[in-house]
């Protein structure tokens, strides 16, 4: 035992992995400390709960990326030169953890939080590894094994911290067990892309926010949350020029899809926040506040590649959401209260979700002229 490793395990850790497949290998010698809690939680599977992909990767191998290959080699090269390797560890900046004395209903909002990035973290880690795994197109496979690595460090960070909570998440019977869901590739591009963007957009806004309000930071992990989102703010760099080597990906009928997926994204992630409340009030932040802040990041981000934005200041928005999330309350109170009345209240709590997502859906979308060069670089 030592102070670092609480449980047992030491050896090289996951932040310096240069690979994914050594990543998860250090990762897999953790697994005798894993938790069935965490594990559980983590492969459930709901309309709120991170999924795990696949997909027709001959048909992501078969992309030529010719026609962007000066932004995508200067990409390539930033994240080849690994900025961030050895970053996502445990050093004098991590402050200790009152894990028992933090209030309980905040302890359990946290832990289901750790538990479900770690899930989101994994999944992109999975259909990545997958994809360079499968794949004969060196510009892709390259992409896709730096990408892996990314996230496998992330996961394994995340892991870290509930350690310290006496919690893991067992990342090896997760990509055994867990059930895939086959997404279309131009479906993994609209939702990977905008998951990547909307995570860049969430981590730089609890930071800048706790960098300006730090006695809320009520955990050190935070502190990471600026290079981490830089990652992420790369991968999503990465699926835009993906999509710019096609233009049918981002016209005609497709647009429709852009407009579902940028709609079903913001709103799980408003009510899955609304989840959260004593989770947001420790941070000092309004889950309302940081919805729309977070929206309207990714909206401006998003600009780079698609040709509409959601109208997030339409009357009708805030609104459908809220009824969104009243509805989806419903439906964990009728899961709860199982009977015939608990099946009742759910029937009517998914019709009145359904009803709140098309009302959402239905709001005229804001168009715009896309950049002929989608290059960003992290701003806020
Ligand atoms: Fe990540
Ligand atoms: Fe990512």
């Amino acid at each position: 035992m030592n102070a670092q490793n609480p449980q047992g395990y030491t050896g090289k850790h996951t932040a310096d992995a240069t690979t994914v497949e050594e990543g998860l290998a250090i990762q897999e010698k953790q697994a005798k400390f894993d938790d069935d809690f965490a594990t559980e939680t983590a492969m459930q599977n709901t309309l709120l709960t991170p999924r795990f992909y696949t997909t027709d990767f001959d048909e992501l191998d078969a992309i030529d990326v010719s026609s962007v290959r000066d932004d995508w080699d200067k990409l390539i090269a930033q994240m080849v030169s690994d900025p961030n390797k050895g970053h996502f560890k445990k050093n004098e900046d991590w402050d200790h953890v009152d894990w028992d004395g933090m209030e309980p209903q905040l302890k359990k909002e946290f832990i289901d939080f750790l538990i479900s990035s770690c899930t989101a973290e994994f999944s992109g880690c999975v259909l990545y590894k997958e994809m360079k795994r499968r794949g004969a197109n060196k510009d892709i496979t390259q992409l896709f094994q730096l990408m892996a690595r990314d996230e496998a460090r992330h996961a394994g960070f995340i892991n870290d911290a509930l350690r310290e909570a006496g919690l893991r998440v067992n990342l090896g019977f997760l990509t055994q067990s867990k059930k895939y869901t086959y997404f279309r590739p131009k479906f993994i591009y609209y939702a990977t892309y905008l998951s990547e963007k909307i995570g860049y957009a969430r981590y730089i806004t609890i930071f800048r926010h706790l960098e300006a309000n730090p006695e809320h930071r009520f955990h050190p992990i935070f502190k990471w949350f600026e290079e981490w989102c830089n990652d992420e703010f790369s991968h999503g760099e990465a699926f835009a020029l993906l999509m710019k080597t096609d233009p049918k990906l981002t016209s005609g009928g497709n647009v429709w899809w852009i407009k579902f997926f940028l709609t079903a994204v913001y709103a799980t992630m408003y009510v899955r926040d609304h989840q959260r409340p004593a989770f947001h009030a420790a941070l000092g932040v309004d889950p309302d506040w940081y919805a729309h802040e977070v929206f309207t990041k990714t909206s401006k981000l998003s600009e780079q590649i698609f040709p509409i934005t959601l109208d997030i200041d339409h009357p009708r928005w805030q609104r459908s959401l809220e009824r969104l999330h009243r509805a989806n309350v419903a439906i964990a109170e009728g899961k709860a209260a199982g009977g015939l009345s608990g099946k009742l209240k759910q029937m009517g709590g998914s019709i009145r979700a359904a009803l709140a997502f098309v009302s959402l859906y239905t709001i005229p979308a804001n168009r715009h002229l896309v950049p002929d060069s989608t290059r960003l670089e992290p701003v806020y």
